[in-house]
């Protein structure tokens, strides 16, 4: 069942029906909705985050699968579209499958930069979507809408907890850096914010371009700079190769945090070069609960690999617009009421369970976690059911 592997750009591709599913028969609506639900993914399935593009899919058609393979009683077609996590193609690709393809629903993206040219294009048409990672606060701030919904997290919700727990360590003066776009910028003004209101400051921000995984030079400036610690924003494989490259700089004695992004699914690669990484991130592989375990062997069963933050993502997009298109049994014209279940529901995550703010963005814990023995551990909650703030949403 490996779903997004092989995935061309723009393949098609559909669910296979599921033996024993039972027959769906339409009587409240129009010919049109017997038809197959075309979901829409906006996925980078290329690049630094190719990773991450295809755990969200395979997440999302693993919870399809679990539930008879339907979407409130009709078949799905999913369009996939590689967004290249190229915020200058976020419009064009996201046309690409809102009026390309009449997608009933879109599912995407990772990049914030792609979410904020994806937002401006479905506020627009009103197709009903689900961001499945990027963390843009925008997207449900000031450029929230009803039919834009996110069940993975805000850029400021992952990295706002750590600047506490940073001066609580005795971690006072810290460097920073990341990648110079939205998500980066968001996470470390969330971490510094958080910081310098502890009682921390920051000894300098380093910026680099996105995509880049050049980081020598700032590596060798920290090491001078001789900080109490270090908080990065990288994902994908910018993560695995900065946290191997400071490893390798000798810095390993100056402590090194970030969100949970920074090992979440490349931890195994990382390597000893991971070992005592604090993190603060909305979900940990290890979370013992019955959801989470069940989760895990389900998702290594079918795709042989272990699941990652981005595979419950998907895995949580497909539980949210199950429960959405079962309310409405499968019309997808009763757009009022399918975002009106969509706003009231309340999903068992592997994460722990999580309900929508009024700008539906996820509700949800914040666990801090440190790589011992090359496990992620969880040492707690840093925050409890923590809400993005969602400034400038009037909903
Ligand atoms: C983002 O661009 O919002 C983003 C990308 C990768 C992550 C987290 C956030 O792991």
């Amino acid at each position: 069942m490996n779903f997004a592997k092989g995935m061309s750009r723009r393949s098609v591709l559909t669910a296979g029906a599921v033996a024993g599913a039972s027959v769906f028969v339409p009587t409240r609506f129009a010919i049109g909705n017997t038809a197959k639900v075309k979901v829409g993914f906006l996925l980078p399935y290329s690049g630094t985050y190719a990773a991450l593009g295809e755990a969200i899919t395979n997440g999302f058609k693993m919870a399809l699968a679990e539930q008879g393979g339907k979407l409130g009683g009709r078949e799905i077609q999913f369009i996939a579209v590689d967004d290249e996590s190229n915020p200058a193609k976020g419009p064009e690709n996201t046309n690409k499958l809102v009026t390309g393809e009449n997608v009933d629903f879109v599912v995407g993206p990772v990049h914030s930069g792609v979410a904020l040219g994806m937002v401006k294009v479905v506020r627009e048409s009103g197709t009903i979507t689900i961001i499945a990672n990027a963390g843009a606060g925008a997207a449900t701030g000031p450029l929230c809408a009803p039919n834009v919904f996110r069940t993975s997290f805000t850029n400021w919700q992952d990295a706002y907890p750590m600047g506490k727990v940073a001066v609580d360590r005795g971690l006072k003066n810290v460097v920073t850096m990341t990648w110079k776009y939205a998500a980066g910028e968001e996470a470390v003004g969330g971490f510094e914010a958080n910081l310098i209101k502890s009682g921390g400051k920051v000894v300098k921000q380093i910026l680099v371009p996105f995509p880049q995984e050049e980081f020598q030079a700032h590596l060798t400036e920290i090491a001078s700079l001789k900080p109490d610690g270090v908080f990065v924003f990288f994902a994908g494989s910018g993560a695995l190769k900065f946290v191997k490259d400071y490893a390798a700089a000798g810095l390993k004695s100056i402590p090194l945090m970030g969100s949970g992004f920074l090992t979440d699914g490349v931890l195994k690669d990382q390597g000893a070069a991971a070992e005592g990484v604090l993190t603060t991130l909305h979900y940990a592989d290890a979370l013992d609960t019955v959801e989470n375990r069940s989760f895990r062997a389900a998702y290594k069963r079918a795709f042989a690999k272990e699941a990652d933050v981005y595979a419950v993502q998907g895995y949580d997009s497909a539980q949210l617009l199950m429960d959405g298109m079962s309310a409405v049994k499968g019309d997808t014209g009763a757009k009022d009421a399918l975002i009106a279940a969509m706003e009231k529901t309340v999903i068992k995550s592997p994460r722990g369970t999580f309900t929508l703010s009024k700008a539906h963005n996820p509700v949800q814990d914040i666990y801090l976690r440190q790589v011992k023995n090359g496990q992620e551990v969880v040492l707690g909650v840093a925050e409890k059911a923590l809400a993005d703030p969602a400034t400038g949403c009037k909903l």
